[in-house]
């Protein structure tokens, strides 16, 4: 038998220290006025001394405090990232330890900025098969790290965070009504981060070196080739405009294909959650679907895009202020690096 799949708690957690647009306009070449009007940001939270699995187990605290369950009745811990504390161990074995969710598996995941969609998507899978009953999903990042503090195109854009939810097979709750995952990998430059690069005593550095043709060598040594030269900068490179393009063209698709699959108009939707990464996009999107701007919930005006959090974020924020009713369909939008893209459908019960 097919198991209904609910959020049944939301949380999240956003470091104290604010950083306004005139604080980096101390830093970088810019202004409260170009960041408001490209982007809608006024400000963001800004971490000073907690990191990734830091803010993850405060939100993931919260969504279980709200969900009624105990550490114990946790099966499963997700944790979506592109910022934790280590490559091993992962940012939900981290917090699996500090809530004592003694009987939960964890791992991370990671597809950016689609993250939290990614995440309650996987963890559908596993309450629908009957594996798992209860699934903590979390959303952390301290973009911070991985800002380069002089682009001024991408260092204004960001914030830290984290959003959590608790997903459990009954249909009390906020319903999981549809979902659809998108990736395109063929778009993987608009938006980099390098890790570290192939370091071995096997290496041909002088290759490496050499003003090779790109043209002779193979797929994975070109790779090779890029990563070493670009050792020692993980930080976020955008293509803005390209981004820009996709971001508004996934998020229609994904509401188009999720009312498809669901039977609905955009009539008999409440709310859209989008990512929240620029008020542009959204605002195009609303215009291009023909939904009414205010039918989007954002929050981005105070947090900035806090990437795979911000999602999980924004809808503790319509949970915790009341704004759903019975019957209330909400869409949880996202999309972000890879290329990625993805949406929800929730109905709360
Ligand atoms: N302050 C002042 N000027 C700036 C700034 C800044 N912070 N950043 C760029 N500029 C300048 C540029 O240098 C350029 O100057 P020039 O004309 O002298 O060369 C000018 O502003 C225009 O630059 P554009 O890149 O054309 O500006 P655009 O209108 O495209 O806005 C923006 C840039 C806001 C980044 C836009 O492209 C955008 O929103 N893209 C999507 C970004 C995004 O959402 N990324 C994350 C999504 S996925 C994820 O979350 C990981």
């Amino acid at each position: 038998m097919i198991r209904h799949v609910s959020i049944i708690g939301t949380g999240s957690y956003l470091p104290e220290h604010i950083m306004n647009n005139d604080d980096l306009s101390r830093l970088v070449d810019t202004s409260d006025e170009w960041i408001r009007t490209r982007t809608g940001i006024g400000e963001r939270r800004i971490s000073v001394s907690m990191s990734t699995s830091d803010l993850a187990y405060e939100a993931g605290a919260a969504a279980l405090r709200n969900s009624g369950l105990e550490p114990e009745d946790i099966d499963l811990i997700i944790c979506a990232t592109i910022t934790p504390d280590y490559f091993m161990p992962s940012c939900a074995c981290m917090v699996q330890d500090r809530l004592g969710a003694v009987n939960a598996a964890a791992f991370d995941l990671t597809a950016a900025c689609t993250g939290m969609i990614y995440g309650m998507v996987t963890a559908e899978q596993f309450i629908k098969t009957g594996m798992y009953d209860n699934v903590l999903v979390i959303g952390a990042e301290t973009l911070s790290k991985i800002l380069d503090w002089e682009d001024r195109s991408t260092c204004v854009l960001f914030g830290d965070g984290a959003g959590a939810v608790v997903m459990s097979g009954t249909d009390r709750g906020l319903k999981l009504s549809a979902t659809n995952l998108e990736s395109d990998g063929s778009k993987y430059e608009l938006l980099t981060c390098p890790a570290i690069p192939l370091d071995n005593p096997c290496v041909n550095t002088e290759f490496i070196e050499a003003e090779t043709d790109l043209n002779e060598i193979t797929g994975a040594e070109m790779s090779a080739q890029s990563m070493i030269k670009a050792a020692g900068q993980s930080k976020i490179r955008m293509l803005g405009q390209e981004v820009f393009k996709y971001a508004v063209r996934t998020v229609t698709d994904n509401i188009r294909v999720l009312l498809c699959k669901a039977n609905l108009d955009i009539e008999d939707i409440a709310y859209i959650v989008p990512h929240q990464a620029n008020q542009r996009i959204i605002e195009q999107a609303s215009k291009t679907v023909k939904i009414p701007i205010d039918k989007f919930f954002m929050n981005l005006d105070r947090y900035g895009n806090t990437s795979a959090a911000s999602i999980g974020i924004a809808l503790d924020e319509l949970v915790a202020g009341n704004m759903l009713s019975k019957g209330d369909k909400v869409i949880l939008v996202g999309f972000g690096g890879g290329m990625t893209s993805g949406a929800v459908l929730l109905e709360r019960t």
